[in-house]
């Protein structure tokens, strides 16, 4: 019998096998037992045993394996690492091809010279050319210090393909160590940052330079941890208990995506009846307008299985964003909060809008509004800080959006942020209300103050003549039945139907064809 574990030929074969894998399992081990002992002991994983997590059992292929840096700087000659502190190639996603790179801080500290770049930029290339996503597994102490300039032009090469790849394939960063510095723009253009609590920071200027520039004292954590990122700047997107919980969520994100522009996501059946009705949503908005009720609640009856992927859950909690599935194909949610900030659009969330929506519509997935609005914001904050702006840029988003757009009005739909909100106006589909909704200018008290100001002040009793103006205006106008006979609501329904409404206006839209007139491109007011 032949014996196929020995390869044929003579022994000179053998000894180049035995060095392969010597080589092989050398770089395996990357920095050492000693730095690998260390990143476990901070509480991170390997580059390598992430990907083990990432990608599905046995599919990555690896390639530069072998690349060097030819820095001679600084004794750093001497020093080199096969590899060179980043582990690149291809593997699987439930199946789904992904590029990937994951920066080896027990090499380097992770830090980007000349052909550490190279590497990420050739597998960034190769996810262009295949039309395949991009993921980032970022721990790194920034420019190698040692290759001067080159490092910083290695980081401008990455730049440049993030922003040429940004609408083309999906991008996305997990930060798991340190990025600071310039390093930080890289995953600022991708599409998703997750971050992990308490082992991973993103800053532009550390806690020492703050502190000798404005005497501000503060930890890494505290400027630039997973919660403030999440929370407070937004600009991380997802947050996650450990390194591990955060590869799984990376893959959950990547089942609602496409893997390029010219595709579409991914459909995955369900047992889910496309016609459930729920009569819970009869009666889920309270009686009383100024009461709040939880949207997330509506989201999770509606769509496939209660399954809802929130986007930026931490980060300006008025609006919702995610993903869902109605009848296996994935759809992008935007809805307000009532139970927050009584859903006002305001700057942060109409920038957490504006961005998820421009995603959506770059990636051709579908985008369902659940609306409830009195408006945005009033404030001296909200004007000097420029809402006006920010509010332009969810109105753009919406109006420039050429994907199939469903709006379903629930309850409010006031003023300004009535037209913002996927209205008919700005090129929405479909168009439903329920019963409860109420579409107007503004709600009945403050269009009451305004056009009976006389009539109140003249009254022999002012409030009970205020009260009954109110009651009339909520009757002629809070209700969804004049924007209705306008056609800007293509029809009311019972709320239990809206999964059965949602899926065959969905359905119908599949063919949906809308053009953009041909432009270099938009000039969003950023
Ligand atoms: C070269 C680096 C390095 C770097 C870390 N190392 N950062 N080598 N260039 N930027 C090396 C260390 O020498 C050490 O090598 C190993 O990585 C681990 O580093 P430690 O300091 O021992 O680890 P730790 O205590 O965990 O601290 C991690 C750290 C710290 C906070 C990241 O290393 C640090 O502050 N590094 C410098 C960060 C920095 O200023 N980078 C430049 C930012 S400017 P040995 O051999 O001892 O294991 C920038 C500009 C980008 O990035 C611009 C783009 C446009």
């Amino acid at each position: 019998m032949t014996d196929r574990t020995q390869p044929p030929g003579g022994s000179s074969n053998t000894r180049r096998l035995r060095a392969l894998d010597a080589i092989r399992k050398k770089s395996l081990l990357g920095g050492g037992p000693e730095r690998i002992e260390k990143q476990h002991q901070a509480g991170k994983l390997t580059a390598r045993e992430r990907l083990h997590l990432l990608l599905d059992e046995g599919s990555f292929d690896e390639v530069d394996l072998f690349v060097q840096h030819d820095c001679t700087h600084f004794g750093v000659g001497k020093k080199k690492f096969k590899g060179d502190g980043v582990v690149t190639g291809y593997g699987r996603i439930d199946g789904r091809p992904v590029a990937v790179f994951s920066q080896d801080f027990t090499v380097f500290g992770g830090s980007l010279g000349k052909m550490h770049a190279a590497k990420i930029c050739k597998i960034m290339d190769g996810a262009m050319k295949l039309g395949i996503p991009v993921v980032g597994l970022n721990d790194s102490g920034g420019a190698r210090i040692q290759e001067g300039v080159e490092s910083l032009g290695g980081y401008a090469d990455i730049f440049l393909r993030n922003t040429l790849a940004s609408g083309v394939v999906p991008q996305i960063s997990c930060i798991l160590g340190p990025c600071a510095g310039g390093a930080v723009y890289s995953p600022a253009i991708t599409d998703f940052i997750f971050m992990v609590e308490r082992t991973s920071y993103m800053f532009v200027t550390g806690p020492n330079v703050i502190k000798a520039v404005t005497h501000e004292e503060v930890t890494s954590e505290k400027l630039g941890g997973a919660l403030v990122h999440n929370e407070t700047s937004g600009v991380a997107h997802f947050r996650s208990r450990n390194e591990a919980e955060c590869l799984q969520h990376v893959r959950r994100l990547i089942g609602f995506l496409p893997q390029n522009n010219a595709e579409e996501a991914p459909c995955v059946p369900t047992a889910d009846d496309p016609a459930r009705r729920d009569v819970r949503l009869n009666t889920h908005i309270p009686d009383n307008p100024q009461k709040p009720y939880d949207m997330k609640e509506v989201l999770h009856t509606v769509v496939d299985d209660r399954q809802f992927l929130e986007v930026h859950a931490d980060f300006a909690k008025n609006i919702i964003v995610g993903f869902a599935r109605l009848n296996g194909r994935p759809i992008g949610i935007v809805a307000q909060q009532p139970a927050v900030l009584a859903g006002c659009l305001d700057i942060h969330s109409s920038i957490k809008g504006a961005r998820f929506v421009r995603f959506c519509d770059a990636f051709n997935i579908p985008l369902v509004v659940f609306e409830d609005v009195p408006g945005f914001l009033p404030g001296v904050a909200q004007e000097h800080g420029g809402i006006i702006v920010s509010g332009a840029k969810l109105l753009y988003a919406f109006a420039e959006a050429t994907v199939p757009k469903v709006t379903v009005i629930t309850r409010k739909a006031y003023g300004g942020a009535y037209d913002v909100m996927n209205s008919k106006h700005i090129r929405a589909d479909v168009n439903f209300a329920w019963p409860t909704a109420e579409i107007a200018v503004m709600g009945p008290e403050g269009a009451v103050n305004i056009i009976f100001k006389k009539e109140i002040e003249q009254a022999k009793d002012p409030v009970a003549t205020r009260a009954r103006l109110i009651e009339e205006y909520r009757r002629k106008f809070a209700n969804p039945y004049i924007a209705a006979e306008k056609g800007f609501i293509d029809a009311v329904i019972e709320p239990a139907e809206t999964r059965l409404r949602l899926i065959r206006a969905l359905d119908l839209l599949r063919t949906k064809r809308d053009k953009n007139p041909p432009k270099k491109h938009g000039n969003i007011p950023l």
